[in-house]
């Protein structure tokens, strides 16, 4: 079948799993429009740590049998990664009434993926929301993927309180830096552990202190925590225990398939919580996010701003495991 070519667009496609090289742009179709979707004119992305994650199939322990019937045995079975994006409505299907062409918007792809391209089609139920006026696309996206983990977990799966005492491990990532403001916001007394090279971002960001992890051990300390939030992995319950207050809440946001079956019953005997999962991307908390956003109190946090020639260059960035916040790929500056 013929298609015109300005029916066509360009996107970073994964032919199979692997190194940030086996990242191609290339010029595919676009998305066909359904009754129930929304196509997007992505302006801006991000490649986040899940995108690599996938690319080079790197899944928490336990995972690996799982992620390839999810997404695709030998290569994603969608070779467009990306899970978020800040853009304008370039179409709706005939049953879509909530967004209409033109409207510039944030929104989640979830697990179809597709954002690494000049369009994508999301379903018209996916998580959408109006764009901030006040931030630019590449700011927006770039407040999506940590955002949306750390909201998730700090607020709906932790139910954080005002002067609860909050360690971040990972804190000047993605998830962390997001963590790190959210907390913030809600009246924690943070601690962030990262790198001293990144201390004043951190305490920039609400941090009332820093621990280099290169340096200092937390699980050794004399403090006690009310929440420890490990963004990156770094940790487990057995280690964290001694250093959770009674009624403490661990959060794993990198958790193996074991770790994972068996939070639930972690930490019972000493009043503690241990939660992990997948974060879901809930149209709700969108909307709180972007609320945050648009009153200026939650900040984009932004490591580089990429175009899309430079994908391969972005996912070497994330594969470094020192990026600060996001690294964004601009599609269109407008
Ligand atoms: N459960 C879920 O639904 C969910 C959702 C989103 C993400 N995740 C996972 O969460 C993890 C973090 O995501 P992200 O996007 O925030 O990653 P990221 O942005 O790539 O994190 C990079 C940061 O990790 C820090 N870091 C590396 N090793 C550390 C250590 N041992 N202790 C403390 N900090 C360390 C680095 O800080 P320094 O440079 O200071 O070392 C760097 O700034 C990923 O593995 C991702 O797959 C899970």
């Amino acid at each position: 079948m013929h298609t015109a070519p300005s029916q066509n667009m360009r996107a970073a496609v994964v032919t199979r799993y692997g190194a940030p090289e086996v990242v191609e742009v290339c010029t595919l179709p676009r998305p066909a429009l359904g009754d129930t979707d929304v196509l997007i004119r992505v302006c801006a992305t991000t490649v986040s740590s899940g995108d690599a994650r996938v690319r080079g199939r790197r899944v928490p322990e336990g995972m690996g049998l799982l992620m390839r019937l999810a997404l695709g045995w030998s290569r994603p079975r969608n070779p467009i990664l990306g899970t978020d994006c800040s853009g304008v409505v370039e179409a709706v299907g005939a049953k879509v009434s909530r967004v209409k062409p033109g409207d510039a918007v944030v929104a989640f792809t979830g697990a179809t993926m597709g954002a690494h391209a000049e369009f994508v089609r999301v379903s018209g139920a996916a998580p959408i929301a109006p764009k901030p006026a006040r931030l630019t696309h590449g700011e927006a996206a770039s407040l999506l993927f940590g955002g949306i983990t750390a909201y998730h977990y700090l607020h709906r799966a932790a139910q954080l309180a005002a002067r609860d005492r909050v360690l971040i491990v990972g804190a000047a990532g993605a998830v962390g830096s997001a963590a790190v403001q959210l907390a913030h916001l809600a009246g924690a007394h943070v601690t962030a552990v990262c790198r001293s090279v990144n201390h004043a971002r951190v305490t920039g960001l609400g941090a009332d202190a820093a621990i280099d992890y290169t340096r200092d051990d937390f699980t050794r300390g004399e403090a006690r925590y009310d929440v420890i939030f490990d963004c990156v992995g770094a940790t487990d319950y057995a280690a964290c225990a001694k250093a959770l207050a009674p009624g403490g809440r661990l959060l794993r946001a990198v958790a193996g398939l074991g770790a994972q079956l068996a939070a639930p019953f972690q930490g019972r005997l000493s009043g503690h919580r241990v939660i992990a999962g997948v974060t879901p991307e809930l149209q709700t908390d969108l909307d709180r996010l972007m609320a945050l956003a648009a009153s200026g109190a939650l900040r984009p946090v932004i490591d580089d701003t990429l175009g899309l020639e430079d994908v391969v260059a972005a996912h070497r960035r994330v594969d470094e495991g020192h990026k600060r916040g996001n690294l964004v790929l601009l599609l269109d500056p407008r």
